[in-house]
């Protein structure tokens, strides 16, 4: 019998614990998680995803800050915020929302982000440190997908989890997190991606399946076995005229014909996207933490 993977559940009972941690801790020490966000120009989906950061911490009751700047901020001028975030004492963890415009090296940017205060966990030394199963920041997606897994005990070890992705962001530390000696982890890890062959038959041997590519209905019924975990991380927006906002959310997997199939498998939306943000506040709370 398939399970639906409820993000908007696992979501709020995290953010419920996250409350009373935050209200406990401002009671003993006086002192509350603050997040900031740097937003360059404004992309449509991008200004989604921070009001959405900021209005939970609201929600926790941590403090947080917009930071905003034009579209065509120049690299040195961005930076500068960064140095200003990383020295000021107030801000326990910032992001900055990506992507950034073309004229902007995003790697130089995420390096220059004090990693104590990498609440996206981009930083090299943060990756590093996940890498070698060291305390540190996970990025938000994929620890969004640990914690769902966690909460609703799905097995992983000896399984054949495949990734179909290897972005920066989900799929490529994904493929790490899900191999490490750890639960959730402990799989036998494929990561596919553009140049992969035979991607239908690498996926059909999936027991564990996560697709971060961005391609609305790109997995179907004959790429999935029988009874795998379907993780589904697409959002792309596609028109639709029946929606208010003039667009739909859709996942790369093509749910009806596929969730038959599964004896998990996440929505879109309420599946993962909800965990995103819980977790980036959940990072946030860590760093608080780490500093009293
Ligand atoms: N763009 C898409 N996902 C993310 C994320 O998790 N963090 C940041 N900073 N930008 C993103």
């Amino acid at each position: 019998m398939m399970k639906l993977l409820d993000g908007k559940w696992v979501s709020a009972l995290i953010l419920e614990e996250i409350t009373a941690e935050v209200a406990l801790l401002k009671n003993k020490f006086g002192k509350t998680p603050h997040l900031a966000a740097i937003l360059v120009g404004n992309d449509g989906a991008s200004e989604t995803y921070v009001n959405s950061k900021m209005k939970n911490c609201e929600k926790v009751g941590m403090e947080s800050s917009l930071i905003r700047l034009d579209a065509n901020v120049s690299e040195k001028e961005l930076l500068d915020t960064v140095e200003k975030l990383n020295r000021e004492q107030s801000v326990n963890g910032f992001i900055v929302q990506l992507p950034l415009p073309k004229h902007i090296d995003e790697q130089k940017v995420i390096k220059a982000i004090l990693p104590q205060k990498d609440v996206d966990g981009f930083h090299p030394d943060n990756i590093g440190k996940m890498v070698l199963n060291m305390p540190s920041f996970i990025p938000a997606t994929p620890f969004g997908i640990l914690q769902m897994i966690e909460k609703y005990a799905i097995e992983t070890a000896g399984k054949h989890c495949v990734v179909v992705g290897r972005s920066h962001i989900v799929g490529l530390p994904m493929s790490i997190l899900m191999g490490r000696n750890a639960y959730p982890g402990n799989c036998t890890v494929t990561l596919t991606h553009s140049k992969t062959k035979n991607l239908k038959e690498v996926c059909l041997s999936a027991d564990i399946l996560i697709v971060a590519m961005g391609k609305p209905d790109f997995i179907t019924a004959d790429m999935v076995k029988q009874d795998a975990v379907v993780i589904d991380v697409g959002t792309t927006r596609v028109p639709d005229s029946t929606k208010k906002t003039g667009f739909a959310i859709k996942g790369d997997v093509k749910f009806e014909e596929v969730a038959p199939k599964c004896s998990y498998i996440s929505p879109v939306p309420g599946g993962v996207g909800l965990m995103t943000v819980t977790s980036l506040i959940k990072n946030t709370l860590l760093a608080f933490k780490n500093t009293l």
